[in-house]
């Protein structure tokens, strides 16, 4: 098989991982919980996870660096704890379900700053225009449909200006494209564990700016266990339950393979890989290809529309040839009505640090042969 739907999960993974996740289920118990032997090796793997991704982040302290059971978790708790009903809410036009439907659940007022896709300056009007008053914004780092690198640090930099919350939604950026999350200033970052970051499904991480951050499980954190109420300091206030430890332990190889391997290389890597494949494509005039004219804005994510194929179809007809791609609208609506494609959807390639160009070549050919 060519995995080309990393954007989906990373499915091919340093084999660092699957032994670290192994390891940790005959050696580990719950961290926080005993000075034990089992119980200390599991709080070693969780301290030393959350002190990696606190380097790659750019988090001072690695206790506001909070795990999730994934992006979606993070967003949810992030979302829950700035906004009420009726609150007007900005979110760019790429935005996933992840971000709008706990919105849409709460009965936020949902702005769209919606702009073309690859126009970071126009994106920058838009949330310009529209944050004034708000109450809290949301923005992907990533779209996760187009690859489309969106100008956080431009957004960032007016939220703050205009004393407005920010989320970043870094699912599709953490990896390859660098979030410096303190210097950005933004409230909170959530991303998956699963992804870039290399690690095990079932794992995510939340960045916090501070403890006022409303969590979404109430329970046994190990610490003040006298009180009703939830610790009010970070991580336990977040993290109530037994941790998934052998997923954070295969997190933590993830990491640290990435912090060897380095994010700029990975996505050198990803964007040498979308332009072999963008090219191979380029003289067949019935791939329509979602790409960046600069090729700075956009990451290892590429969506084409195939001509008088339907996108489902073409995906299937593309497993049938050993190709592994997404197709429709990759749960993010949004993202497609803001492009002009939420009627027919896209067929999106994605590209890891494992894939080569052989492979995008050969996929290049798959996409050639099922237009026959
Ligand atoms: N949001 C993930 C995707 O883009 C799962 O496929």
């Amino acid at each position: 098989m060519i995995y080309l739907d990393s954007a989906a999960t990373s499915f091919q993974k340093p084999a660092a991982v699957r032994y670290a996740v192994c390891e940790a289920m005959g050696t580990m118990s719950s961290p926080g919980r005993g000075g034990y032997e089992s119980a200390m090796l599991a709080a070693e793997a969780v301290l030393d996870c959350r002190t990696a991704l606190a380097d790659l982040f750019c988090v001072k302290d690695p206790e506001r660096v909070v795990f999730t059971s994934s992006a979606t978790h993070g967003l949810n708790a992030a979302i829950r704890s700035l906004v009420r009903p009726g609150d007007p809410v900005v979110i760019s036009g790429y935005e996933h379900n992840a971000v709008w439907r706990p919105l849409w659940g709460i009965g936020a007022d949902i702005r769209v700053a919606a702009s073309p896709l690859f126009e970071p300056e126009a994106a920058v009007e838009a949330f310009r225009r529209m944050l004034p008053g708000a109450k809290a914004a949301v923005c992907t780092q990533v779209s996760n449909v187009f690859g489309y690198i969106l100008p956080i640090r431009e957004i960032a930099a007016l939220c703050r200006e205009e004393g407005v919350p920010l989320i970043v939604d870094a699912s599709q950026g953490a990896g390859s494209v660098g979030l410096d999350f303190d210097g950005l200033g933004c409230a909170f970052a959530a991303m998956p564990g699963h992804k870039g970051l290399l690690g095990p499904q079932g794992t995510g991480v939340l960045l916090c700016r501070d403890s006022r951050v409303e969590p979404l499980l109430y329970g046994g954190t190990g610490s003040m266990s006298r009180e009703a109420a939830m610790p009010d300091f970070l991580p336990d206030r977040m993290e109530a339950g037994t941790h998934n430890v052998p997923g954070i332990a295969g997190l933590l190889a993830g990491v640290r393979w990435l912090q060897m391997r380095t994010c700029p290389a990975v996505l050198y890597h990803e964007r040498a890989l979308l332009a072999a494949f963008s090219a191979a494509l380029a003289d067949d005039s019935r791939v329509r290809q979602f790409r960046a004219k600069d090729p700075s804005q956009q990451a290892g994510v590429l969506s084409v529309q195939l001509r008088g194929l339907d996108c489902e179809e073409a995906a299937a007809r593309l497993a049938e040839r050993g190709v592994a791609v997404r197709a429709g609208l990759h749960c993010a609506p949004l993202a497609h009505r803001t492009a002009g494609t939420l009627e027919e959807g896209t067929v999106r390639f994605s590209f890891s640090p494992f894939n080569t160009e052989r492979e995008v070549l050969l996929a290049a050919r798959a996409v050639k042969d099922i237009l026959k």
